[in-house]
């Protein structure tokens, strides 16, 4: 039996993002829409948001500015892409993505720059866009300080129709001060309304582009509905055409991020100097000093304290660790319970154990060091495995490059290494082997045994005095 088909075909809905321009305003080599706020391009905040309200092959990004960087940066979200290769314009960008939105009913239209917008009030947008059968429909807001923003100009204060669009530099004087509705810059309009006027924008204006804004007037005057709908909260309609502007916004996304977690049980002293990456995960009852930076696909466990001036990135860390002051960790694995730093340096590969201490200026590199295992002091361990109950003593060095390749050292259970000693890989200390103090360890050593390769000490009585009485008889 043929199902029965609905009454209304579905409407099929794009969303044009504009990404193309240089940002000016920033005075920055890198084009703007590649800076970070929250750790990430202001455009795949913007492309995610985008991707939960329609599948990513109907999102349509323009790009034009540093076109292959941009693209290169984002193209892992699978949206498409379109060059607007000459910058004429927010009307201009979208009539290069003309022929890429084909065979949709509607074109939701966002902004590369507008970075913290919510999948909510995208669908939000659509949603009264639909119900007041509009042929353009702009999201607003009325900031505090509307400075930097077009105007959206109702025909009554109380009704969604809008008159027009005035950008900040058409303004009046006396406008400027009445004119308190800011335009996002986010829109949604009717395919067929937007094709057959996009082609009509002129550039005369002060910056001699092609301004999407022109449209409202335009389909106003064609006796189209032009209407109006505000934005729940003004920060997510916020862009940031400087530098100042960006930094705030990321202010603002990090505290929300410390936020959720406050709410969730970490204790986090002075948030607001802690940067804390959205997919970062921490567990109750761990506790963030002041001043920590905690990056990428971080997790870290319950009980945990990070002390302050760590940056950890990448990096897991199971329950109750301790990261004294001035530690970094990248892409490294951390057991329960171990204490590291102050001044721990633990670079990809790290794989620290159950109980173990990484002390003061030891780094590690593409080591694995066992549960309870310790090496407090000034110490260098690369390329290393390192078995459990292990002492490695101060200012131990691993020489695991030979100029061409790296070599492994293995460390076995409950060995001690004696403070100064160097171990020149590939070499092997067997299980509760002992190295002498000072110790340049060539050969393998085997388990249980003692191995010394230092200079013996050769004792000089009266040297001194005597060279002295010498030296005074010259
Ligand atoms: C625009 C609006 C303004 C609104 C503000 C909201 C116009 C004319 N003005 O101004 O009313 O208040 O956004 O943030 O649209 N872009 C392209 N190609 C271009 C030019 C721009 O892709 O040729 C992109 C930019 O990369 C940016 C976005 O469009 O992501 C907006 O451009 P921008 O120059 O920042 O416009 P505003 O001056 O902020
Ligand atoms: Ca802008």
């Amino acid at each position: 039996m043929r199902k029965p088909e609905s009454k209304t075909k579905a409407m099929r809905f794009a969303i044009a993002i504009m990404a193309a321009g240089k940002g000016t305003r920033l005075k920055s080599k890198r084009p703007k829409v590649l800076h970070a706020i929250g750790g990430k391009p202001l455009v795949e905040h913007v492309i995610r948001a985008a991707a939960q309200v329609v599948p990513a092959k109907d999102i349509v990004t323009i790009i034009g500015h540093e076109a292959d960087m941009v693209r290169k940066a984002v193209e892992h979200t699978g949206v498409r892409f379109v060059l607007q290769a000459e910058q004429r314009g927010t009307g201009h960008a979208i009539q290069c993505a003309k022929e890429a939105l084909q065979g949709y009913d509607h074109i939701l239209v966002l902004s590369g720059d507008v970075p913290l917008i919510r999948p909510e009030t995208i669908a939000q947008l659509r949603d009264f866009h639909l119900q007041q059968k509009a042929s353009m429909t702009i999201l607003t807001a009325v900031p505090d300080d509307p400075a930097g923003y077009g105007r959206v100009i109702r025909r009554t204060k109380s009704k969604p129709d809008v008159k027009a669009i005035v950008e900040q530099k058409a303004l009046s004087s006396a406008q400027n001060k009445t004119e308190r509705e800011i335009n996002s810059g986010i829109y949604a309009f009717a395919a067929t309304d937007l094709w057959a006027n996009i082609g009509r924008l002129t550039t005369d204006n002060a910056h001699k582009e092609y301004y999407l804004t022109d449209l409202a007037a335009m389909l106003v005057k064609a006796k189209k509905r032009v209407v109006a709908v505000k934005a729940q909260s003004d920060i997510e309609v916020l862009g940031a055409n400087t530098l100042a502007e960006l930094v705030a916004l990321d202010a603002d996304l990090r505290m929300n991020k410390c936020r959720q977690l406050m709410a969730a049980g970490v204790t986090i002293f002075k948030p607001e100097t802690c940067t804390i990456d959205a997919e970062v995960e921490i567990g109750a009852d761990t506790v963030l000093e002041p001043c920590v930076q905690i990056t990428g696909k971080t997790s870290i466990g319950e009980d945990c304290r990070v002390r302050s001036f760590s940056v950890i990135h990448n990096s897991r860390l199971a329950n109750g660790v301790m990261v004294r002051p001035g530690c970094i960790l990248d892409e490294a694995t951390v057991g329960g319970g171990a204490i590291l730093g102050p001044y721990a340096h633990l670079r990809p590969g790290s794989e620290i154990g159950e109980g173990a201490h990484v002390g003061n200026f030891v780094e590690t590199k593409k080591t694995r060091m066992g549960k309870g295992s310790k090496a407090n002091h000034l110490t260098y361990l690369g390329d290393a495995e390192i078995g459990a109950g292990v002492n490695v003593g101060a200012g131990t060095i691993t020489c695991n490059y030979d100029g061409v390749n790296k070599h492994l050292t293995v460390i076995e259970d409950g060995a001690f290494i004696g403070s100064d000693s160097t171990l020149v890989a590939p070499v092997r200390i067997g299980k509760g082997a002992y190295v002498g103090a000072g110790s340049c360890i060539t050969d393998d050593v085997p388990a249980d045994a003692l191995a010394i390769g230092r200079a013996r000490q050769a004792v000089k009585e009266g040297w001194v005095k005597a060279r002295k009485s010498k030296g005074s008889s010259q």
